[in-house]
Order: structure tokens, then C-alpha cells, then sequence
């Protein structure tokens, strides 16, 4: 066995044995294999079959499972159970539920149902993956594991527990070392909150209006190391007990609660779960867009996820031969909690799958194998009928992985000449004060992200280091709220053009706004000062040239030394202002002005463009380009596939050739 990436990349399944009867497992391995499967995951939430009563382990069912599974040729990721903690256990430990802001213990009765911050249930998890570990760690069909599942679902990284505030405290005194100092960081003079010692400290609820931003941030980053240090309870008994084989999670779409970048650092493997149409229906929230991409799915929304969780899968040792999955990928059907629930467009399941390959996945892995007809899920699809007959998913299954065969696809994670910096702690630090209604980092940067997907060129989104952004023709740093000396300096000598703005390194790591006023240390690569932002509703938008307008974000800036300003808005503010390779941004431009100053710093650092018809998405991998059609429409793509004559690509259609 061996941590090293694939060779190839392959298709998986998430496949729950404990839900079915014994006897059908073998027919389920034979068609797994026979729908071009290799990879299975299974076990995530069986504690309670694993263990039916207090330190009564049944593992048996589990080692003829996996037996059967690899009596196919199948092999297995196994989940540890921990998500869903067995009733006895939440009966004898009910500290370990969480808590949310309102007060409420969030009980028994469903999944994820524990704090974070519980060392008692740490110590439990430890257990049951310790008794996993030694039994399976070196079984040979076991090939890599799965903490848990999904951190955070349910919104339960942030949890208001007595242990969240005795653990909370004893973070902050080992930060800070005496309250005085904490008082002097958080600068509690303000309203009367200097505290007398840390057991004074409160969780950050409940109180009459809004608490010190600097205390939710605080809180925010102590549960975010807690999810971290769960996890790594879990990997260093994987690591001790099952030698070689990788260990992976499975992330979320849109979902920041905790850093990933900082988890992932743990994880040979990161994945993540794509829902493309409950994403649009949920996420996306525009009704122009889900009218435009009803059936098919965002282009840009599992492309920007792709892209992130690359990046978070070349952390751990900072390999640049980061490895990283689709765990769960819709089905080719209709799943069971979005607002509404679709049936893909004719080859939207086809069109998904390519995306992820293109951005190099190793694995897609189906949720889930057969279709309950119980429980929670039952109305979410499976590759199987309830009645355990294929359904179209497995037919696609069968398709593609014949096509995967025939190109011979290999995962490639090229280093992108264009890197576009995400950071969670800015995604924190602006839900606590957005200035406005719609403000945030996710949906700014994302702005970003579709303009450029919008030309064609493959970018990484990347964490604000310096190695990120090494070897980089373009970074763009938009709404990066706090850059220190040392992320200014890497910027200053990266060689790569840098576009930045608005509302980049507008405050200080303890939330305050920088002395020098924002954008603070990037004042020694552009000399400007922000002297005001304002925000604006929809419908009052700050024109600015040719069509061109900042859309609910404008900022008044003061330009020094050396300082040009390319544009200016229409009532005499300087819009876009640069110094040599630097670029800042005064608001939040509309798509047309991004388009266009994108394209210009793309030509201007050598990165080559593509005008692409408006549902027309284009990714690189390796020698192989790929054409993705995300709209209702045929598309005209000859310049893209190098044709003379008129070339054109279906609704939801796939090209590739090789470049
Ligand atoms: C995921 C989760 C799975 C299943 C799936 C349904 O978020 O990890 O267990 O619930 O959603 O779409």
C-alpha cells in the first residue's frame, strides 16, 4: 500500500452494506465492478452497528463487507463512524451535545450531533478509531480513510457548549498570557469591557447587540482549531495503526466555517461533495441563473470548489502532487434537499463528471450506491433503484468510465499562472461587518473567479502564503482583509502582477483598522489610502467609464507618490489606480469593467485568452483541453478546438482534444 497518487484517475461509490441484507452484497460488488468502479467508501455512519452497546465491538460484518468488496477487485476507503455518535453514548455523555447560539441543546435524532470542543467525546472517537484502526489498519483491500464526514455540516463548527467556554478561555490564556494583554489587543475600553481575569470571558451570544468583532473572530478561530485538532486525534491513530495508507475528508461546497487549508495540512487526500443542481437552487440564489442553468448547474460554482480543494490536497508537506477526490458527486438524478429538485439536463451528469477530471481529480466517487427506500434520504437518488435495479447514474457510470479508459486520463495539477487568493478568515471577519447587506469575501472573490473563468485560463485558488504564490503570472488578492509584512513583502517580490482590491488588508489581525489606514501594509507596494467606503444598495450603482460601474462597494481613495490613476469614477474619485505590476481596485466593479481590466493584465503578464461564447467554459490538463457547455443553447467553439469550419458543442455537451 502507498500514500502516492494514482496513475489513473477512476470512478468510486459511497455504499452503506449495514443498510442491506448480507446476501445482496455480493451482486452489488459484481455490478460496482461491472459499472466501472474501483474505489468504495463505506462505514461513515455505522457506530452504532460497530459498537451496539458500550464496548461490545461487532466488526465482523464489517471484514466480510470489505471481504466481498474485494473479492471484485474493488478497494476501500473506510469513514470512521464518528459522525453519528450511538444513542447510549449521547445518554451517558449529554455534554457532548452542541449547543446553539439561541441556548438550544441540538439533540439525538439525526447526525453531527456533538461539540467539537467535547474532549470527553474526543476521547470516545479516539476509542472507536483506535479498535477500527487495529482490526482493518492493515487490511489489504483498505487502501485510505475518512474522518468523520462533512466537518461542519448543520452549521456545528460553531457551538455554544460549557465546554466550548471552558475550552475557549484556556485558548485565550494561552494566546494572550495575561487579560491585561487580551484587554490592550481587544481594546476593551470600549463600551466598559475590560475584564478583571479570562474566567470573565463570555462566549460571544446572547448579548444585548453586537459583540466586539475581535471576540467573534477569536471565537471563530478557537472553534476553527478545534475542528483541526479532532481531526488530528483521528489521523495520528490512522497513521500509527494502518501504515501507509492515505487519509482523506470530505469538505463541503460553500462552506467556510473553519479553515480548510489549515485541516488539509493533515490530509494526504482532500475531497469534497458536489451537488451541482442543489447547489444552484440553494446556493446560487440568483433567479436569472437558475433559470439559465436549470437541469445543468452553475459553470463556475463546482469549477471554483475544484480549483480550492486542489490547493487544499497539496498542503500536507507541501507537495506539488497534491492529490484530491470528488467524495460524493450527485448522481445522474434528482437529489433530495435542495428548494427544488430536478432531473438533469440530458449529459449534465456527463458534463459534471469531465469538469472534475479536468481539473484533475483522481476519484469521482457516486453518493450513493442504491437508492433508500427509508430514512431520511429516500428521495435522494442513487446509482441503483430502491428496488436495486441500475438507474440512469449507473448507466453513466458505465459510459464514462469507458471513455476514461479510452483517453487514458491521468490527474495532471499543472501550477496555474493565475492564482486567486480565498481566505477564510476574511470570510469570517466581513460576515461580522460587512458594511452592507450582500458584502462578502467568498462572493467577491468569486466575482473574480468568474471573470476569469469566463476567459478560459485555469487559475488555483490558493491561501494567502507566500509559496502560493510563487511562480505566478497574476495573483489577485481581492478583499483580503489583513496582509502582514511578511505576505506584503512576498507580493512586492512574487514577479507576477498583483490586482488587489477593494477592501484588501483594510484591518489588522485583532480587527482594527490599520494605523497607516487600509490598505495597510500594501502601502509599501502602492501608495494609497482609503479615506471612506461606502455601500450601496442594488439600483445605485457609481458609474465609471465605458458602461463600466462599481456595484454596491466604492471606496474614496487618496493616491501618493508614483500612483496612476487608469480610471476615474463618474463624479471624480479614482476607480482603478496602479504603480508598475500593481493594480488596485476602489469597488466593487461590474462584470463587464472586470472583464475587461482582467483581460488586459491576462495579455500584459503573457497569459493567453479566450473570447468564449457566454456559456462556454474551458479547462487544461495536461496536453488535453476541454470545452464545457454550460447552457440551454449550442454553441459555436471552432477557435477552441483549433477547426476551420464551424464547430459547435450541445447543451451540456463535453469536448476534448489534445493541444
Ligand atoms: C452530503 C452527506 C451525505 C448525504 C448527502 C446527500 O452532504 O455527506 O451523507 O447526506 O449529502 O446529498
Amino acid at each position: 500500500m502507498s500514500t502516492d497518487p494514482l496513475s489513473k484517475q477512476a470512478f468510486g461509490v459511497c455504499y452503506y452494506p449495514e443498510q442491506w441484507p448480507e446476501s445482496r452484497w455480493p451482486t452489488d460488488a459484481k455490478m460496482m465492478r461491472e459499472g466501472g468502479i474501483d474505489f468504495v467508501r463505506i462505514g461513515e455512519f455505522a457506530w452504532s452497528t460497530l459498537e451496539p452497546e458500550p464496548g461490545q465491538y461487532q466488526f465482523d460484518w464489517l471484514e466480510r463487507a470489505i471481504d466481498v468488496l474485494a473479492a471484485e477487485g474493488l478497494k476501500v476507503i473506510l469513514g470512521t463512524p464518528t459522525p453519528t455518535p450511538p444513542k447510549w453514548l449521547v445518554d451517558r455523555l449529554p455534554g457532548m451535545l452542541p449547543v446553539s447560539k439561541e441556548g438550544q441543546v441540538r439533540g439525538f435524532g439525526a447526525r453531527r450531533h456533538y461539540c467539537f470542543s467535547s474532549l470527553e467525546y474526543r476521547n470516545e472517537c479516539a476509542r472507536i478509531v483506535r479498535e477500527l484502526a487495529i482490526r482493518f489498519g492493515k487490511n489489504d483491500a483498505i487502501v485510505a480513510w475518512q474522518t468523520d464526514n462533512e466537518y461542519g455540516c448543520h452549521k456545528t463548527v460553531l457551538s455554544y457548549s460549557a465546554s466550548a467556554l471552558q475550552g475557549f478561555r484556556g485558548w485565550l490564556k494561552s494566546k494572550y498570557g495575561s487579560v491585561d494583554k487580551l484587554n490592550e489587543a481587544w481594546k476593551n475600553v470600549f463600551w466598559s469591557m475590560t475584564y478583571r481575569s479570562f474566567d470573565e470571558v463570555e462566549l460571544p451570544v446572547g448579548a444585548v447587540t453586537e459583540t466586539n468583532p475581535i471576540h467573534r473572530l477569536e471565537f471563530h478561530r478557537y472553534s476553527s482549531d478545534q475542528v483541526a485538532a479532532f481531526n488530528a486525534v483521528q489521523t495520528e491513530i490512522i497513521r500509527e495503526h494502518s501504515p501507509g495508507r492515505a487519509v482523506a475528508h470530505n469538505f463541503m461546497g460553500k462552506f467556510f466555517d473553519f479553515d480548510h487549508y489549515e485541516l488539509s495540512k493533515d490530509l494526504d487526500i482532500a475531497s469534497w461533495d458536489t451537488y451541482p443542481l442543489g447547489f444552484l437552487s440553494r446556493e446560487i440564489g440568483d433567479p436569472e441563473l437558475l433559470e439559465r442553468y436549470f437541469g445543468i448547474g452553475d459553470p463556475d460554482f463546482g469549477a471554483f470548489h475544484h480549483d480550492l480543494y486542489r490547493t487544499c490536497g497539496q498542503l500536507r508537506n507541501g507537495s506539488p502532487n497534491g492529490r484530491w477526490w470528488v467524495m460524493e458527486q450527485q448522481p445522474y438524478g434528482p437529489i433530495n434537499w435542495g428548494n427544488y429538485n430536478p432531473n438533469p439536463h440530458k449529459g449534465a451528469g456527463r458534463l459534471w463528471i469531465w469538469e472534475a477530471f479536468a481539473a484533475g481529480a483522481e476519484v469521482i466517487s457516486f453518493f450513493r450506491w442504491r437508492q433508500p427506500h427509508f430514512g431520511q434520504e429516500q428521495m435522494h437518488e442513487g446509482l441503483l433503484l430502491p428496488d436495486g435495479r441500475p438507474n440512469f447514474g449507473y448507466d453513466l457510470c458505465k459510459q464514462v468510465s469507458a471513455e476514461l479508459e479510452e483517453l487514458q486520463a491521468a490527474p495532471s495539477n499543472n501550477r496555474a499562472d493565475v492564482a486567486l487568493v480565498f481566505d477564510y478568515e476574511s470570510q469570517w471577519m466581513l460576515g461580522y461587518q460587512p458594511h452592507g447587506a450582500d458584502v462578502s469575501h467568498f462572493d467577491t472573490v468569486f466575482r473574480y473567479y468568474r471573470a476569469l473563468r469566463r476567459t478560459g485560463v485555469n487559475v488555483d485558488v490558493v491561501p494567502a502564503t507566500a509559496e502560493a504564490i510563487q511562480e505566478r503570472k497574476l495573483v489577485l488578492v481581492p478583499m483580503l482583509m489583513t496582509i502582514d509584512a511578511d505576505f506584503a513583502s512576498a507580493l512586492k517580490y512574487c514577479g507576477a502582477h498583483v490586482l488587489a482590491g477593494p477592501w484588501t488588508g483594510a484591518k489588522t489581525r485583532e480587527f482594527a483598522i490599520p494605523p497607516n489606514l487600509a490598505p495597510g501594509e500594501l502601502q509599501s507596494l502602492i501608495d494609497i489610502k482609503v479615506r471612506r467606503v461606502e455601500t450601496r444598495p442594488k439600483g445605485f450603482p457609481i458609474p465609471i467609464q465605458d458602461g463600466k460601474s462599481f456595484e454596491g462597494w466604492r471606496e474614496f481613495l487618496e493616491t501618493g507618490h508614483g500612483v496612476d490613476v487608469d480610471q476615474e469614477t463618474e463624479d471624480g474619485w479614482p476607480a482603478i489606480v496602479r504603480c508598475g505590476p500593481v493594480t488596485y481596485v476602489a469597488g466593487r466593479l461590474s462584470d463587464v469593467g472586470l472583464d475587461g481590466l482582467i483581460r488586459s493584465r491576462l495579455t500584459e503578464v503573457g497569459v493567453t485568452w479566450h473570447n468564449l461564447p457566454a456559456d462556454v467554459r474551458v479547462r487544461e490538463n495536461g496536453n488535453t483541453r476541454f470545452v464545457f457547455n454550460y447552457g440551454q443553447q449550442r454553441a459555436e467553439i471552432s477557435d477552441l478546438l483549433g477547426e476551420n469550419g464551424s464547430q459547435m458543442i450541445e447543451p451540456a455537451g463535453v469536448r476534448y482534444l489534445q493541444i
